[in-house]
């Protein structure tokens, strides 16, 4: 296989956890047999600076030529963020049009934990039980992140308004990635949603559900967002399989899953649109550890894992990936930010990490 891959390294943590990533995928390369062609460009705070827009023309080009993106974390420290016009800000100037550009509507961000590895959490292993393997996927380009913002004022008083809506088509293709996946799986899909309260809820259930009646083998549940918080933290094996969110519910859930499972550096993603995807990492930059070499390169390597498997069609390499990447947790080493209760030599380094799932792969 030859493909082009666009390389956002982004801000913060961003280059060198990328470039651990590009070590495994060079790696998979060259045991597949694949070639993989890179080229790089500017995205995020730094490319505001450098570029004078986070998401710049030449990118775009790169993106548009490109078959996959591969894209680390963007954002600097806030003192620097102040300093970018809001419609310049790498969220709503660089993400979200990225995402638009390519329509990139199902994110898929695995939380996985094996019960071997329930120290990492901050919840009593009894409560990780038999370990997590959850598939949450977040709608990821409809909802109230992309409608119509105001502020203005009326009759005197001051408001802000944040539109929120969704296509019935926006919410069958999603669902039906969602089913897909359970049925593959053979696992339940869990809708995840406030039709209590929400208009867009109940609408976004009456279309789940329609989509439900083409998968009779999928066990279909649905649960209020705001119980799911709690039963996330209490009993979260309980959603073990493939959970549905819209956009908003989607960015909280999966920060708080990537809390549960002990650092959202264990939280990768991938963006998949109907021509072009591309893979992130679902956390910030980490300003503060920047260029220290102690960030945790696990979301990026995973994503590279997540690209294999949902955007180049290569399962077989991806799971080599995964498994190296447990590889390195089950020899008994770890990364700085899990390293409570861990011996100092069995504490990786950025690059150490990276060096150790090549290793595994090598064999
Ligand atoms: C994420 C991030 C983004 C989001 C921000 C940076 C726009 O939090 O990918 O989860 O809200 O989607
Ligand atoms: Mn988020």
């Amino acid at each position: 296989m030859r493909k082009n891959i666009a390389i956002l390294e982004g801000d913060g943590i961003g280059p060198e956890i990328v470039r651990e990533a590009l070590k495994v995928l060079k790696t998979i390369g060259e045991r597949y047999g694949h070639q993989f062609n890179l080229e790089y460009a500017p995205f995020g705070a730094g490319a505001y600076f450098s570029e004078g827009s986070p998401f710049p023309e030449k990118t775009k080009a790169i993106c548009d030529r490109a078959d996959v993106i591969l894209k680390g974390p963007v954002g600097l420290a806030v003192e620097r963020m102040n300093e970018i016009p809001q419609e310049h800000r790498p969220e709503v100037g660089a993400i979200l049009p990225l995402r638009q550009r390519y329509d990139t509507y199902a994110n898929f961000r695995p939380v996985r934990l094996p019960k071997a590895l329930a120290n990492f959490s901050p919840l009593k292993p009894e409560i990780i039980g038999e370990g997590l393997d959850i598939l949450m996927i977040r709608e990821l380009v409809g909802g109230i992140y992309f409608g119509k913002k105001t502020e203005g004022s009326a009759t005197g008083m001051k408001y802000a308004e944040d539109e929120c809506i969704y296509t019935a088509e926006q919410v069958r293709r999603v669902a039906v990635v969602a089913f897909d996946e359970a049925r593959k799986r053979r696992c339940r899909m869990i809708n995840i949603h406030k039709a209590n309260v929400l208009a867009t809820s109940r609408f976004w259930n009456a279309v789940v559900e329609e989509v439900a009646r083409d998968y009779p083998e999928v066990a279909y549940q649905s649960v209020l967002v705001d119980n799911a918080a709690y039963q996330l933290v209490i009993n979260p094996g309980m959603f073990n399989g493939v959970c549905l969110l819209e956009n908003m519910m989607g960015d909280i859930l999966t920060d708080q899953a990537g809390g549960v499972i002990g650092s959202l550096g264990l939280m990768p993603s991938a963006c998949v649109g109907p021509e072009k995807s591309y893979v992130e990492p679902a956390h910030g930059s980490a300003p503060d550890i920047a260029g220290k070499n102690i960030a945790n390169p696990y979301s990026m390597i995973g994503s590279v894992a997540l690209m294999l498997e949902k955007c180049l069609e290569l399962p077989g390499e991806g799971k080599a990936v995964w498994d190296a990447l447990f590889g390195v947790f089950e020899k008994g080493f770890t990364t700085s930010e899990l390293a409570k209760g861990y011996a100092p030599e069995k504490v990786l380094s950025t690059n150490d990490f990276g060096d150790m799932v090549v290793d595994i792969l090598k064999g």
